[in-house]
């Protein structure tokens, strides 16, 4: 396995980060921690969690998989988004934030987390709040690196403008969605970070396995298959312009005489604004064949090749 620093920090993170949003989910306790362990087995350092994923069952479950192993892992958890219907059960106030990064670690069972993200940008609390609360944590060694997910460049710009002003933690690490399906952040977003040193830790590298070619149009999602499970994840994703472009993606792999994920991953890989990428899995095998597939290099022309094939915009 291969690791990189994050960002301009001296945090050295796997290539391929673990995502656990199933955990608890359609993949039960026992199965979730098997496939933590196959993943740290493998080298995979970095788990990536948040306080809303399986109605916090990941965060608890990755708890007890890490207990007496703590530093072997790069754990990041996320806060912001809802964890219930309440006025202040959302949003990056520093209420919330408090409140919840004390859940998180009581989850976790640690007492500190590594990566912290901002879920998403939240337009009602002030930067200069929600950036403050941050530092602190740093400060209080609750929290190690601060780090945002799906925000925009103007929003990474408006809170390193803040930082920087106040002399605050700054942002390290952007975590975004990218992968063959969903490009856009190539636009501004990936050289915006990388020249303002920040580490980008990719989302859904295989668009939710629609990337491995397990699913055909016109047939029903293979059974136990997130889309046989996920009515809103198969709505998102059974169309028929995205299995026409994954049919020139399997055209490509066949040309290159190598699997279709393999390629996906390759093309995230190849890229060197992309620090980690996050992959998750619902199986042991699962974790052992994309980190297989991702030590082995495509063909340079099979990635060229991708690049040159348009795609509809993201749904
Ligand atoms: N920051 C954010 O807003 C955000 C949003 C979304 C996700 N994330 C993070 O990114 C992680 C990954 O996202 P994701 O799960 O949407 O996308 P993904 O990594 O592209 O897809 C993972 C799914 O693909 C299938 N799969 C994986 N490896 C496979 C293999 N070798 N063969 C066949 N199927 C395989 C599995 O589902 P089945 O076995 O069920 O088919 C697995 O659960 C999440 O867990 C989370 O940590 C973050």
């Amino acid at each position: 396995m291969e690791y990189r620093l994050l960002g301009t920090t001296g945090l050295k993170v796997s290539r391929m980060t673990l995502g656990t949003n199933n955990f608890g989910r359609d993949v039960d306790e026992q199965t979730s921690v098997r496939v933590m362990r196959k993943a740290i087995d493998l080298g995979v350092n970095s788990v990536d969690t948040a306080n809303v994923y399986t109605k916090r069952r990941s965060e608890e479950i990755i708890g007890k998989a890490i207990r007496g192993d703590r530093e072997r892992f790069v754990i990041a958890t996320k806060v912001g988004n809802d964890v219930g219907e309440g006025p202040n059960d959302s949003g990056l106030s520093r209420k919330h934030i408090l409140w919840q990064v004390e859940e998180s670690l009581r989850l976790l069972q640690t007492d500190h987390i590594d990566i912290y993200y901002m879920h998403s940008f939240d337009q009602e609390s002030p930067l200069e709040e929600t950036l403050k609360t941050f530092d602190r944590l740093v400060r209080d060694g609750k929290v190690r690196y601060v780090a945002c997910s799906n925000f925009t460049v103007a929003e990474m710009k408006a809170a390193g403008e803040v930082s920087e002003r106040l002399g605050l933690e700054r942002i390290v690490a952007l975590q975004p969605p990218y992968n063959l399906l969903n490009r856009g952040v190539e636009k501004e977003t990936l050289g915006y970070c990388a020249a303002e040193g920040i580490g980008t830790i990719t989302y859904s590298a295989l668009a939710g396995g629609f990337l491995t070619g397990k699913y055909a149009d016109g047939i029903p999602a293979p059974s136990g298959t997130r889309g046989a499970l996920y009515p809103k994840f198969w709505g998102r994703m059974n169309r028929p312009e995205n299995y026409a472009v994954v049919e020139r993606f399997k055209a490509v792999a066949r040309r290159a005489g190598i699997p279709l994920s393999q390629l996906a991953l390759g093309w995230i890989a190849k890229n060197p604004a992309v620090t980690s990428m996050i992959v998750g899995a619902s199986r042991p095998d699962q974790v052992e064949e994309n980190v297989r597939q991702l030590s082995e290099r495509p063909p340079a022309d099979a990635l060229a090749a991708l690049d040159a094939i348009p795609v509809p915009p993201p749904t």
